[in-house]
């Protein structure tokens, strides 16, 4: 890194959205670097909410103490639906203006990106994202902050029920989470040797899936494991099938928000020392509105545009490596 004169830029970070793990590794990252560079960090408690009610604040050392470790957010985030009008999104640029705060950086998903690229238009003030979300579907980068915390909760969990379905020679069905994207169940599919795997990209073949399962079972097979993304909404029809199909006894779990809790991986916080760094020298580079994003196993910075306004395909590679468990 090269040295840079000393810069007075006044910089607040802020998470948003669905939390995730790597959000507080990411948060200390930025402000970090916002000091090595001469830059003055602030924070933002509770998302665009803290924006629009001036919960902002200079960021202390006190205030990084004890904060990498943590699942979660400790600066709070909010889904703010006042946002979306002018006044408010008004009342949170005099808030910002009181401070003489000039830049952001938004810590979380499409939503917020999106959120403060209209604050731009309305304002012009430059903000710079770092995709963080488990659901792993942001158009232009392959990783978001959180997806890998949240594979080794998945995996965790679904190795424990292997244990009790194999002790009852029972199917159990998991759903876990990701919206309409089959990242994280097709993901955990193959990290944990499940026989069905039921996502929104690949179509399903209940039948053949049957035949197939028969098969196993007459060769040997005494449980089965089945993954289900939460976009499908096929849970708890899938544990009825394979119940009634199947004629075995069969077990429903859905993870639910156990997926985005946990002490981020040390994956989610090299990514999110990188991403941090990144989004506080595109700030002071003049760049506006661009996301920092992993592609091909690199960091680069996106333009709003490039991530909001196209529709975000998990990787082809990884749909063919399950479509086998989808027939
Ligand atoms: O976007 C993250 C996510 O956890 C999704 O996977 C899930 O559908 C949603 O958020 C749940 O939202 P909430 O926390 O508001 O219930």
């Amino acid at each position: 890194m090269v040295d840079r004169p000393a810069v007075s830029d006044k910089i607040a970070i802020m998470t948003s959205g669905g939390d995730a793990a790597g959000m507080n590794p990411a948060v200390k990252s930025a402000v970090d670097h916002c000091r090595r560079m001469g830059a003055q960090p602030y924070l933002v408690e509770w998302g665009l909410r803290g924006m629009i009610e001036g919960w902002i604040k200079p960021a202390t050392e006190e205030s990084m103490y004890g904060i990498i470790h943590k699942g979660g957010t400790a600066l709070g985030s909010s889904r703010s639906k006042r946002f979306f009008k002018l006044e408010f999104r008004k009342q949170a640029y005099e808030n910002l203006e009181k401070l003489g705060i000039s830049k952001l950086i938004v810590i979380g998903g499409d939503g917020s990106f999106g959120a403060l690229h209209q604050f731009h238009c309305d304002f012009g003030v430059p903000f710079s994202g770092i995709p963080a979300t488990i659901d792993n579907d942001i158009a232009g980068t392959d990783y978001c902050l959180g997806v890998d915390t949240a594979l080794n909760m998945i995996r965790s969990s679904v190795d424990s029920i292997r244990d009790t379905a194999s002790s009852f020679s029972r199917a159990f069905v998991v759903e876990t989470m990701g919206r309409d994207c089959g990242y994280l169940a097709m993901t955990s599919a193959l990290a944990t040797g499940a026989e069905v795997c039921l996502v929104p990209e690949i179509p399903y073949d209940l039948d053949s899936i049957g035949e197939r399962l028969r098969a196993e079972r007459d060769a040997g097979k005494k449980y089965l494991l089945g993954i289900v993304a939460e976009g499908t909404g096929m849970g708890e029809s899938l544990t009825r099938w394979m119940n009634d199909a199947l004629d075995m006894d069969a077990r429903l779990t859905v993870l639910g928000h156990v997926q985005r809790g946990g002490s981020p991986t040390v994956y989610d916080r090299i990514m999110a020392f990188k991403f941090g760094v990144a989004a506080v020298e595109n700030l002071l580079a003049g760049e506006t509105n661009k996301v920092v994003t992993f592609k091909d196993g690199a960091i680069y910075s996106r333009c709003i545009g490039e991530i909001a306004e196209v529709k975000h395909h998990c990787a082809s590679d990884l749909i063919n490596s399950c479509r086998h468990l989808s027939l």
